[in-house]
């Protein structure tokens, strides 16, 4: 029996287990819908409708680089499939998991406590076997061998390509929900953790800076974003940056010097560059500006940290956003997309389109900052 209790603000659901028989999973998930639908009636809240068909099993796995949201994404996926009745499988290791076979069950239970927490209680790996014809082969056959329908893989650019594979070996619906530090999947305006890792190379830079004050000193920072400048600008202009390196713009030493001269001979004596990991050799950068300008030159690495805290809200909302997103295309039967956040609306788009395609960077906000710094 199901007791709902309480008022239209705070609900009490309780059940009462008949002695005579045990219930079975989908009895309670079944029971625990009827009674939430029921609560939410009486409160005026419209349960969301959901036509989609019924899916038994959902697979979960995290892969590539981690990023913070990833557990959000985790615990949403579970949460909003055991909603609809589906079970849920985590794959560990990402790829390996899937390669080796090894998963744990998820419930709406086991993933609290998570939402909070950076990195991916799953764990994640750069997996080189699944580079392999045969290792894909081997992951398709585990998701056959469990009867797994949709699969939903956290990741990014890499981990889609896996993906992208994996759909040609396999009749279990894959979906992908972008989660990067680099924010580089095309098919989305902003991937799970990039927020995070902004706001975390933000706090870093701002203690820089006091320093960099103090000292009177020019510093590089370098940021990471694998081969890409998305993370850099979005830090660099957030930080009033004096100069921004990304791979995608050319740049010339001398350039770079000159503006720190006209800098100081408008009174700025510190400065902050900040530089895309991808542009190159940041240590060898420093010493020749340093030469060249005759000024003090330090350079600091942010490195792994970015990738690692607590998410921000936003990836925390993206996370919990994608997720239903991905768990309701998969209900539809609508597999092989990347899920994402496009002006403003979450949507969905094809994995192979989203793989090939390279993300554009926003050449305009690199001139923003380059006026503000000004
Ligand atoms: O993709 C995320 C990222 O942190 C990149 O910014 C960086 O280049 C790379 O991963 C580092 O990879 P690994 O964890 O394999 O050292």
């Amino acid at each position: 029996m199901i007791r709902v209790a309480g008022s239209s603000s705070q609900l009490f659901i309780s059940f009462t287990v008949p002695k005579a028989r045990h219930p079975n999973f989908s009895d309670i998930q079944q029971a625990s819908n009827e009674a939430i639908a029921n609560a939410n009636n009486r409160c005026g809240i419209k349960s969301r409708e959901w036509r989609g068909v019924s899916l038994k099993r959902i697979g979960v796995v995290t892969s590539g680089g981690d990023a913070p949201g990833m557990n959000a994404a985790i615990r949403a996926v579970t949460r909003i499939a055991h909603s609809k009745n589906c079970r849920v499988y985590g794959f560990e290791r990402g790829w390996e998991g899937l390669i080796m076979n090894a998963f744990r069950e998820l419930t709406p239970r086991s993933v609290g406590g998570i939402i909070q927490l950076g990195g991916t209680i799953l764990h994640t790996s750069r997996c080189l076997e699944f580079e392999s014809e045969e290792g894909v082969g081997k992951a398709a056959k585990t998701l056959a061998s469990n009867g797994i329908d949709g699969l939903v893989v956290i990741g990014g650019n890499g981990s889609f390509k896996g993906a992208f594979e994996l759909s040609k070996q396999t009749n279990t619906l894959i979906v992908g929900v972008p989660a990067s530090i680099d924010n580089d999947v095309f098919g989305t305006d902003e991937t799970i953790g990039f927020d995070t890792a902004v706001n975390t190379a933000v706090d870093e830079i701002d203690k820089i800076r006091d320093t960099a004050i103090s000292h009177e000193r020019i510093f590089i920072v370098e940021v990471m974003g694998r081969t890409r400048g998305f993370l850099a600008s979005t830090v660099g202009l957030t930080v009033g940056a004096e100069i921004i390196l990304v791979p995608e713009v050319k740049f010339e030493t001398g350039k770079i010097v000159t503006r720190l001269e006209e800098n100081h001979a408008k009174g700025k004596k510190s400065g902050i560059i900040v530089a895309a990991e991808g542009v190159g050799d940041t240590r060898k950068l420093g010493a020749e500006i340093e030469k060249d300008a005759g000024t003090e030159v330090r350079l600091s690495v942010l490195g792994y940290a970015q990738r690692g805290g607590s998410p921000t809200a936003r990836s925390r909302l993206l996370a919990s956003l994608f997720a239903d997103k991905a768990v309701e295309l998969l209900s539809h039967e609508d597999g092989n997309s990347v899920v994402g956040l496009l002006n403003g609306r979450i949507e969905a788009l094809d994995i192979r389109k989203s793989c090939e395609t390279e993300k554009p960077i926003d050449l305009g906000l690199l001139d923003l900052a380059n006026v503000l710094a000004s």
